[in-house]
């Protein structure tokens, strides 16, 4: 047991709830998972949360697109993240949301703590709105053309084609990516967090370089930042925390009076949803909260990717510490999977491997904790998924070399020892001996985020247990006259050492250990119980598999893309079915049965017909409709149809139409001419509405 025993709180970064989880997400959990799990079976306490990261533009857009609420749509994301958690084996001990009452409390609670504390100022900034859609763009909004090479459909802060970074402001022939509008300037109060203020600056520049807290080339990164060149330019900026209506997000408190409502911008508030969800699991447990953050033995620990560490190492340790909360003892930072020699996942799209089609096609979780674990260090390196390294280190290594052991040794005991073990004699005692004395330092390894180099360890007491078996060919001995107490012993030296390797590898292999300790009928495994023999006398169970090699075939079907859609098939008519919308949505559309009194041809157009309808009303409407290549106008006259009937009269060349007939053509109208006007069934009546 460890002399003195620590207390940890455990994050992994909140992922934004606008999509499932992609294999980038996953490796983030399985490091951080596995740290989790070594701390534990060091004997320490740590409790270990995560959250979705519920608000922002672009959450708000989605699901105003799918027809739904922005927490109807976060909750549907929140709904799917336990089948990826449970199969990976990620045991977080609580899963919130930013959108959490606890988060909404506490970003306000932080905010105000700042304000007080001098570092809040507003000022009145220039911004793009798009006057369709009432509302501020967000640079991932406003698209144009690049102002440096003239590239279209370029974003407001670069060009994806010559690269080039500028303001949204500075685009050719801007338009709103949302509506197609023209953005108009308007200008709006905004609300920073003074970051450039020096109180500000001197402190991140202590905490920063505190020793431990962030590895070596995160802060020579972060130096970069502070830099200012000759002229005082660069360095730390002020940072806008607000953002104006329509936002999914958390309401700025104590604004001026009339002004209009604001919002924190998502970046204010959702390192805030660590402490928010660690409060909501805290509560569950009955832990006061208020006494736990703030107490000093608590060791706060980040892992994040490299792409949010500005957000991390400055931002949040400047607002903790500003508001009189204790900063984080460690943000550790990874860096990205890239599968196949280097390929950059996309962050939105996360192609590469589906992490639900690996649990799909019946792969072993552990075989992807393993083989991530072999691969990572404590550096913000990128990690390369390459399917042939997987399955030979999965096979060479972890089943040719570690679980080989057991299935060597354990068949002869249980078939001729009833299970039980024997003493060992001194050959085997040095054997075990030199693994137990391993078990400290692996520890220490995995500790300092070396898990790789701690995999190359464990690897190596394989090897050296294998030389062992090797060396005394149990299986011959089996067949020698007078050799059988050599043989239990052998066999017993091979279990006991299988059983500390298992313990080493326990972090990675969580599943794969419950299984072993289950067949050695042992306690559960920790590095300390793992220093000493299960000893002479101790009965195992019977060996049962326990783990397979990789089939080269089911990495194949990994990476094999999906079928290519048949667009007949899925784009019917030639055309997308449209985003859902709701019961509401649909019963603002009034659809009556009309009958055509009267149709005529309209002069000066070759597409349009004039009709007159009867809704039932007691008066005739007259409609104009684009389907004259298809109808003379004597085949429609008496016939019954379906109009749209409150929809906004529109002036046109030919006279006011009042209303919609309903007609039914293919997207393709070179591909697949015609336009078919509905009829109902017999039956139907003037006036009658359509539900
Ligand atoms: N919502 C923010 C984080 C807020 S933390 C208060 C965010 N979300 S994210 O979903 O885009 O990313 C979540 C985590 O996944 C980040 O740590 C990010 O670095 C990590 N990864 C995203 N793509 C990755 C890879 N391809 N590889 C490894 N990790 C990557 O950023
Ligand atoms: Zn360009």
């Amino acid at each position: 047991m460890p002399s003195q025993n620590r207390r940890f709180f455990v994050t992994t970064a909140l992922p934004y709830a606008n999509g499932n989880f992609h294999i980038g997400h996953i490796m983030e959990y399985i490091q951080a998972d596995i740290w989790v799990r070594l701390r534990r079976l060091q004997g320490h306490e740590v409790h270990f949360v995560g959250a979705d990261d519920a608000h922002g533009a672009p959450i708000m857009i989605a699901a105003e697109k799918a027809g739904i609420t922005p927490q109807e749509f976060v909750a549907n994301i929140a709904a799917g993240r336990a089948q990826y958690l449970d199969g990976f084996n990620v045991r977080f001990d609580n899963w919130s949301s930013t959108d959490s009452p606890e988060n909404h409390e506490l970003a306000q609670q932080i905010y105000r703590d700042l304000k007080a504390n001098g570092l809040i100022s507003s000022k009145t900034i220039e911004q793009f709105f798009d006057p369709e859609k009432s509302m501020f763009l967000p640079d991932r909004f406003i698209k144009g053309e690049c102002p440096k090479c003239g590239a279209k459909d370029q974003y407001g802060d670069s060009c994806e084609s010559c690269g080039a970074v500028y303001a949204p402001t500075e685009l050719k022939n801007p338009y709103s990516a949302l509506s197609g509008a023209t953005p108009v300037l308007r200008t709006s109060e905004h609300y920073f967090f003074k970051l450039s203020d020096p109180r500000c600056i001197e402190f991140l520049e202590n905490w920063t370089s505190e020793s431990g807290r962030l590895q070596p080339e995160v802060l020579n990164k972060i130096k970069e930042w502070f830099a200012k060149d000759e002229e005082g330019n660069g360095g730390l900026g002020d940072w806008d925390i607000s953002r104006d209506a329509p936002y999914f997000g958390i309401e700025i408190p104590d604004l001026p009076e009339g002004s209009p409502r604001k919002y924190f911008y998502v970046w204010l508030d959702a390192p805030i949803g660590y402490l928010a969800s660690l409060k909501n699991y805290l509560g569950k447990i009955g832990v006061d909260y208020e006494r736990y953050i703030a107490d000093p033995a608590v060791e706060q620990v980040h892992f994040i990717g490299k792409d949010i560490t500005y957000f991390h190492t400055l931002f949040w340790p400047a607002m903790l510490h500003f508001s009189g909360r204790k900063t984080p003892s460690q943000v550790n930072v990874h860096g990205f999977i890239t599968v196949n020699g280097g390929e950059k996942m996309s962050k939105s799209r996360g192609t590469g491997i589906d992490p639900l089609k690996y649990l799909k096609l019946g792969m072993n979780p552990e075989w992807l904790r393993y083989y991530l674990a072999a691969k990572l260090n404590s550096r913000n390196e990128d990690v390369d998924f390459n399917p042939d390294d997987f399955a030979a280190r999965v096979n060479s290594d972890l089943v040719g070399k570690y679980i080989n052991i057991a299935s060597r040794a354990a068949g002869f005991l249980s078939k001729r020892f009833g299970g039980q073990l024997a003493a060992v004699s001194p050959d085997g005692e040095t054997l075990l001996d030199h693994l137990q004395t391993a078990v400290g330092s692996i520890v220490e390894l995995y500790a300092e985020r070396e898990y790789g180099k701690a995999i190359r360890e464990v690897m190596a007491l394989a090897d050296r247990v294998n030389e062992y078996v090797d060396a005394n060919k149990p299986w011959e001995l089996a067949k020698k006259e007078g050799m059988e107490a050599r043989l239990q012993d052998v066999c017993s030296t091979c279990v006991e050492a299988f059983r500390v390797l298992t313990a080493l590898l326990k972090p990675v292999l969580p599943a794969l250990a419950a299984n072993v300790e289950a067949f050695l009928q042992c306690a559960p495994l920790d590095f300390d119980n793992a220093t000493r023999v299960l000893g002479a006398g101790h009965v195992i169970g019977s060996y049962q598999h326990l783990m397979q090699r990789v089939d080269i075939k089911l990495l194949e079907a990994l990476f094999e893309p999906p079928a290519a859609p048949e667009p007949e098939k899925l784009i019917p008519g030639g055309e997308e079915i449209a985003p859902i919308i709701s019961i509401d949505d649909f019963s603002k559309i009034d659809l009556r049965i009309a009958r055509i009194e009267n149709c005529e041809p309209v002069e000066g157009s070759t597409k349009l017909l004039r009709l007159t309808l009867d809704v039932g009303e007691g008066r005739m409407r007259n409609v104009f409709s684009g389907i004259a290549s298809m109808y003379q106008p004597e085949d429609l006259i008496g016939k019954l149809t379906v109009m749209v009937a409150n929809l906004a009269p529109r002036k046109m060349k030919f006279g006011v139409s009042e209303g919609m007939v309903l007609a039914a053509s293919h997207a393709d109208e070179k591909a697949q001419p015609g336009i078919h006007v509905l009829q109902p069934w017999p039956g139907a009546q003037p006036g009658m509405r359509i539900h």
